[in-house]
């Protein structure tokens, strides 16, 4: 099973929509996913989710069952402050780690307002993603500029939608 997690816990965010985007890509190939965003985070996770509170909050054990039980994920990761979002990195801390990413296999996509692409948070997330064991597919994806390449909820500019397709095919061979 691919789980593909929203990066951010920012509510309408630009990333949930390119995760929504994403499953119907794998659907197409006919593989099931599921989409996690950050935003189903406790709210008040940072206090009754970590360190000696880690497993005792069942809202989120839900959540850390389907990390857990999934092979597979997509991490789209908007650019903030040229890395990723704080509560993606806290959302990491959370978890079971032999159970969650230890030998997992994830792909990468990033988006950014500006021309980075999130290229450093990608960099930056897969370096922690290996630290844990999680292996990391080749072809990161990044897309610059995302609002130009959108059309109301969809990337609709044929280079990178092609782009998300190789990047999907590569990860259900992966
Ligand atoms: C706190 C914050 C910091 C951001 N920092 C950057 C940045 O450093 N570079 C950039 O290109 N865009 C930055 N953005 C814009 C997001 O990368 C952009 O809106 C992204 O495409 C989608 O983010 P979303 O999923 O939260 O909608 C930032 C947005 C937020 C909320």
């Amino acid at each position: 099973m691919i789980t593909i997690v929203v990066g951010t816990n920012r509510k309408d965010s630009v990333s949930q929509l390119v995760a929504t985007q994403y499953a119907e890509i794998l659907k197409k190939y006919g593989v099931v996913s599921s989409i996690l965003n950050l935003t189903d985070l406790p709210h008040d996770y940072i206090i009754s989710c970590l360190y000696e509170n880690v497993g005792m909050n069942d809202e989120f054990n839900k959540i850390r069952t389907l990390m857990n039980d999934s092979e597979k994920f997509v991490y789209v990761i908007p650019e903030y402050n040229g890395s990723f979002p704080g509560v993606l990195k806290a959302f990491l801390d959370g978890l079971d780690r032999a159970k969650a990413l230890a030998g997992k296999k994830c792909a990468l996509v990033g988006i950014s307002a500006g021309d980075q692409g999130a290229g450093l948070a990608l960099s930056h997330f897969t370096d922690i993603l290996n630290y844990c064991g999680t292996n990391v597919l080749a072809y990161r994806l990044r897309i610059p500029k995302i609002s130009d390449l959108m059309t109301d909820t969809k990337i609709t500019e044929e280079d990178y939608v092609a782009k998300i397709h190789k990047q999907s095919k590569q990860l259900i061979k992966f």
